[in-house]
Formats: C-alpha cells, structure tokens, sequence
C-alpha cells in the first residue's frame, strides 16, 4: 500500500505562514531572548554539576545516579569545606537562575512557535535530524525547568527519580542547546548587526515596525497593528523574570526577603532558637520518640566499636560555630552550632586520621539515609556531631539527638537522628 502523500499546501491553521501575525515576532526578538537566556541557563548548568560534585559521588554510596553514574568519580576533586557558604552560593544561584530563566523561557519559545509548525513537517532525512535535536531542545528544556520548579515545591507528581532524570536530561538538553547555538549564532550576528543590539527597543508603540519578512524565520508574512512595543514585551518578560528571581534570592540570603519566597517555600518549623527552616520533618521520616530518648547509643566503629549515650557526647569538648545548612533545593540558613568534632570522634573509634566515614541515620528510608564524608571533611575543625544549636538542644526535626553539621556540604549530607559512624580507611 502507498504512503499518503502530505499535501504540498499546509492545510489551514498553524502551518500557514499567514497564521501567525504578532509584527513583535522575528529574528531579533528571538536572538535578544536567546542571548538573555544562554547565561542564566550557562551559570544554572554549571552550579547543577558543581551540586553533583559537592556530593563527593566517587566516595561509598554517594552517588546520586542509579548504579553510581559512569561508575567512576568524573569529576575528580574532593567538594572543599571552605568557605563555609560554598554551596549556599552555588545552589542558591543554580535555583535564582534556574527560576529567572522560566518567563525567559517562556517568551523565546512564543517567538519561535510559528517554527515548530513548519510545513511540510518532514523535507528529508537532514530536516528530521534538525526536527529531532529540536524536540530535545523544547522537551529538554520544559523537562529541566519545570521538573526543577515542582522539585523546589517537594510536589512530585511523577513516579520516576527526580535527581538523574534533571540530570540526564540537563545533559541532553545541553547538547541540543549547544548545536543550537552553533546554527544559530550566524542568525544571531546577522540581526544584530541589521537593526542593533538595543536600537529596537528605542521605538515606542506608535514607530513598533514589523521585521521584514523573510521564508525560514519567525518574521510574518501577514503582521498585524502593534498593540504593545517591543520594549513593553521585553519589559514585561525581564519584570516577570526579576520578580521571580527577587523572590528565590529571599531563601537563599534571609531576612526580610524571605517572606518573599512564594515559590520557594521553606517556613520556619516552631519557635524560639529550633525556629528556622526544615525540609523533612522527624514525623515525615518516619523516626519514632522511641528510638531518640534515652536508649538511644551513637555507635562508632573504627579500630574499635565504641557506644555512646548523648551524655557521654556531651562530656566530650564541645565546640561551637556559625555555619549555614544549604539546601539542594536552594534554600539556606545559618545557625550557631554546637557540638562534637568529628574528628575527636574518629579519634574516639580508634582511628584518628581517617579517610572516610560512613554516617548513618535513623531514617529507613530514603536516598540520603547513608553518606559517606571525606577525609577534608573530617579532618575541618568546623565539622561536627551537633547536639545543640542556638544554645539549646536540637529539636526533633533538626535531627535530635545529634546531626552532622560539616562547613560547605550540601544539605542532604548533614545527616539527621545519626544512629552510627564507622571510619574507614580508603
Ligand atoms: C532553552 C533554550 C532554547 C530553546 C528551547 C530554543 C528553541 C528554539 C526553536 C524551537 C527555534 C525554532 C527552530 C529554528 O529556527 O531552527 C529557535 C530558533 C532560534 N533560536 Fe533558539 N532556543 C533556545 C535558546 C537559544 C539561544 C540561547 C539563542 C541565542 C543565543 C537562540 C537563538 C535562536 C535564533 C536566532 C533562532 C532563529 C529565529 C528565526 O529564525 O527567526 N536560541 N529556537
């Protein structure tokens, strides 16, 4: 039986040139998305792989990707413990960043749309190559931002692993956005050279003028009137864009603007000195008071199993610092700590000096239930066994009776309801 043969005229619809008639659209508008974008997008994709480095993935079981990713540490450093805010820094710019690209998102995608109907959909073998690396382009990129978004909502309606899917498909949408670039940058230069880089965003409504029309790219065929300059478009896109970034910046350096972070919401959990943000409470984890009263023993291994009651912790010398706990979803907050060294406690199990250390929570469940610090980790006067904080005992969801507090590490490393430690050698 004979394929159908497509029509040679596009039906009526969106894949009719005439179809699309906003005089806004066209090269330019398309190129000064673009280029607002490709930074913001640039600083998200390189903050996104420091976020996978700072999880030290060659050390024990702390790779987030299934099976330990590619199986070897690709990115060969160990995560620094210095300074302090590293990872509030990154994580917080990887999350402004991520979220100030949306609205940008959003409108270069609306000036492109009159491309994504072309017609006839398929020309040859090459235009499906270039169909294909677009549809990992657009997918790709709807996927990394707005799983991303729900992520940051702890809202998961989806059954699949948050972390590798962002990151697998960050990676391909890398590489269809750099090949992007690289077919695009002539378009780029072209425009910019014809009308300007900011020329057009002089005119106001009234000298809005639609960009020549020209086959294979998103000027119209048929414009219509202007109903808003391209500086009104442009300004309310880059408004949209700053509000949202404004109120993701609020989580991550405190203060008043954190009542701003609508879209990042991380309220403070009970009041006085244990008041500040959590993001998985003692309840949601399932720990029972049972097992952190007064039976519960730190185990420690190391040359020698050691058992220790929270009395015999706080017999210890105890140290105190101000240290931020830096979330992966952006938010941070720093609080004065106090508690144990870990590396008095490596000391403690027989094993002064150690390489590593395998931190244990109460927890089940759940990926971060087991970490592996290293040895710069242990070995920072700063990092510690932290049995109070802003004076008092830890509460229950900050990880009573003692959690890991080490300077620099993602969140999710500083281990809650700690249940035992055993350092190794590597
Ligand atoms: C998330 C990132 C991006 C997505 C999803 C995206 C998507 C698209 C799509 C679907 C098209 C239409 C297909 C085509 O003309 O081949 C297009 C065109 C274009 N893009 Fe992108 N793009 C992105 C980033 C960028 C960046 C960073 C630049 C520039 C630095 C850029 C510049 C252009 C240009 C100049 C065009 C042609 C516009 C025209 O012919 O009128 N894009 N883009």
């Amino acid at each position: 039986m004979k394929a159908p043969r497509l029509p040679e005229q596009p039906p009526p619809g969106p894949t009719r040139p005439g179809f699309w008639r906003s005089p806004l659209r066209g090269p330019w508008l398309t190129s000064i998305l673009g280029s607002a974008l490709l930074p913001l997008i640039a600083i998200s994709a390189i903050t996104g792989f420091l976020s996978q480095a700072s999880y030290n993935p060659g050390l024990g079981h702390n790779s987030v990707l299934p099976g330990g990713g590619l199986g070897w540490d690709v990115f060969g450093f160990s995560w620094p413990t210095s300074p302090a805010w590293l990872y509030a820094f990154t994580q917080g710019l990887h999350v402004i960043c991520g979220l100030t690209a949306i609205p940008l998102l959003l409108a270069k995608l609306w000036s492109v749309m009159p491309k994504l109907f072309e017609w006839p959909p398929l020309r040859s073998l090459a235009h499906l190559l270039e169909r294909a690396s677009l549809a990992l382009l657009v997918g790709g990129s709807l996927f990394v931002f707005f799983t991303g978004l729900l992520n940051i909502q702890l809202y998961y309606p989806w059954s699949f692993n948050f972390v590798p899917s962002h990151y697998y498909a960050a990676i391909v949408f890398l590489a269809a956005l750099a090949l992007h670039v690289g077919l695009k940058l002539s378009t780029v230069r072209r425009s910019f050279r014809r009308r300007g880089v900011v020329r057009p965003l002089r005119a106001d409504l009234e000298h809005t003028e639609p960009e020549p029309y020209e086959e294979g790219t998103t000027a119209p065929l048929e414009p219509r009137a202007p109903t808003m300059s391209r500086r009104a478009m442009l300004g309310t896109v880059g408004a949209a864009s700053l509000g949202v970034g404004l109120m993701a910046v609020g989580q991550v350096v405190g203060g008043p603007l954190r009542g701003l972070a609508w879209l990042t919401p991380r309220g403070r959990v009970g009041d006085g000195p244990n008041g500040f943000p959590v993001n998985k409470t003692a309840a949601a984890r399932e720990i029972l008071p049972g097992e952190t009263g007064p039976a519960w023993r730190l185990q420690l291994d190391g040359g020698r199993r050691v058992r220790l009651s929270r009395d015999d912790l706080l017999a210890m010398p105890q140290h105190t610092y101000d240290l931020p706990i830096a979330c992966v979803e952006g938010w941070s907050t720093t609080q004065s700590w106090t508690g144990v060294r870990l590396r008095d406690l490596a000391e403690r199990a027989g094993l002064a000096g150690a390489d590593q250390v395998l931190v244990e929570s109460l927890q089940k469940k759940g990926a971060f239930r087991r970490v592996t610090l290293s040895s710069k980790q242990i070995a920072d006067d700063r990092s510690l066994l932290a049995l109070r904080v802003n004076g008092v005992d830890l509460s229950p969801d900050h990880g009573f009776p003692a959690r890991i507090i080490v300077p620099a590490a993602p969140g999710v490393h500083c281990t809650k309801w700690v249940g035992s430690m055993s350092f190794e050698r590597a």
